[in-house]
């Protein structure tokens, strides 16, 4: 079976290597992997793939940042003739980002069957890009592997064929399993006993200067009981410096490697964050997360983990983190299939699904 992975953005690495490896070496099985370049910085790419072990990407795309519709179109563009020629029998894609729709869009118009890595999550916000990428690749998906079974009943309630949708858990857990001894190994020596690590980046919270300068006023009230480290995306610091807000008093740094943030994370005493991945982290570790959104497409991290939302409430984020300061911080637990088999249990599936060749040649007009 020849397979293909396409990934473009840092939180699809952890997803893929786990289900390549788990796939390595089965009988009859060729892997492709493709990088759409969405993701080009060292410190949001390069490093990730060393750190994880994933082998260097047999095409790299290049496409770059812009607007939605110009990334997405220009994945589009760039990956149909790879696909047309190759004619993988079947293409991988991970989690919600334009790297993800993009490529779903193109397969299904040729008719090459994808697998959905991350199926099922819904924040039913649809004024997220991602929940847009998740809704169409959903659909459009032949297989679907859920991290967690609320993804089930999501997918079953919009029509899936329940045949089609497979309850595998989750594979960035996966990642997590196998590199949490190396990151407890790192050190952060200047670091002092307790401290809050923070990730901001979702165009709702950094985008908009009042709602980040109000973000930012609340990590500064932060930074009097705690020290406050900020590894910020770089459309972050982008923002923070174009709006010439105040973050003297927090530490920013650059991106972290894989490795290195782990290990910042298993030592914290809180997590304040944004992101979707580090809300799952954080709950597999039992590290407090107060997540900086009014929703989450992560609910497990809500009614089993160590989630609690925080969203735009600046008093919500002081009660819980007074709360968590005090030792009384939400005590979770680890969701099903969050145990490090979630690659293993795909490639299985994989192994035993169909070949089923309905190649569309793409029409020129
Ligand atoms: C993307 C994903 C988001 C994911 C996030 C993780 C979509 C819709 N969003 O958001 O779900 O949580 O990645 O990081 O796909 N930039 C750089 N260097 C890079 C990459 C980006 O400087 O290597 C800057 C560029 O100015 C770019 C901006 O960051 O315009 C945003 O990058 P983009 O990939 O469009 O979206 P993210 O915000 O990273």
């Amino acid at each position: 079976m020849n397979i293909f992975h396409i990934v473009g953005a840092r939180p699809n690495f952890m997803k893929v290597a786990p289900v390549l490896s788990a796939l390595q070496g089965r009988p009859n099985v060729a892997q492709t992997l493709i990088h759409t370049g969405q993701h080009y910085d060292v410190n949001m790419s390069d490093v990730f793939f060393q750190q994880l072990g994933i082998p260097a990407p047999d095409v790299n795309l290049a496409v770059g940042s812009g607007s939605h519709a110009q990334q997405t179109a220009e994945i589009m563009v760039r990956l149909e003739p790879v696909i047309a020629e190759r004619r993988p029998d079947i293409v991988l894609v991970y989690g919600d980002v334009n790297s993800t729709v993009a490529t779903v869009l193109v397969c299904a118009k040729l008719g090459v069957r994808v697998a959905h890595v991350e199926a099922g999550l819904r924040s039913f916000d649809r004024t997220m890009p991602e929940e847009i990428n998740r809704l169409v690749t959903d659909q459009l998906a032949d297989l679907l592997f859920t991290p967690s079974v609320d993804g089930d009943a999501n997918l079953r309630r919009e029509g899936i064929p329940p045949g089609k949708i497979f309850f595998v858990g989750n594979v960035m857990i996966d990642s997590l399993v196998r590199l949490l001894p190396a990151a407890r190994k790192t050190s952060a020596a200047d670091l002092t006993d307790r401290y809050a690590l923070v990730t901001l980046h979702r165009p709702a919270n950094v985008d908009d200067s009042v709602r980040l300068k109000g973000i930012l006023e609340s990590l500064l009230e932060v930074s009097k009981d705690l020290t406050v480290v900020f590894p910020a995306h770089p459309r972050t610091r982008k923002r923070i410096d174009d709006f010439g807000l105040n973050a003297e008093q927090l530490r920013l740094l650059d991106p972290c490697p894989y490795i290195d943030f782990l290990g910042l994370q298993t030592r914290a005493t809180v997590v304040i964050t944004d992101s979707g991945g580090i809300q799952e982290e954080t709950t597999y570790l039992g590290v407090p997360c107060l997540t900086v959104r009014e929703n989450t497409e992560r609910p497990v991290t809500v009614t089993m983990g160590t989630n609690v939302l925080v969203g735009r409430d600046p008093e919500k984020l002081r009660r819980e983190l007074a709360r968590i300061l005090a030792g009384h911080a939400k005590k979770g637990t680890i969701p099903p299939l969050w145990d490090g088999h979630a690659g293993e249990r795909i490639a299985d599936i994989l192994a035993k699904s169909p070949r089923e060749p309905h190649f569309n040649p793409p029409a020129a007009d």
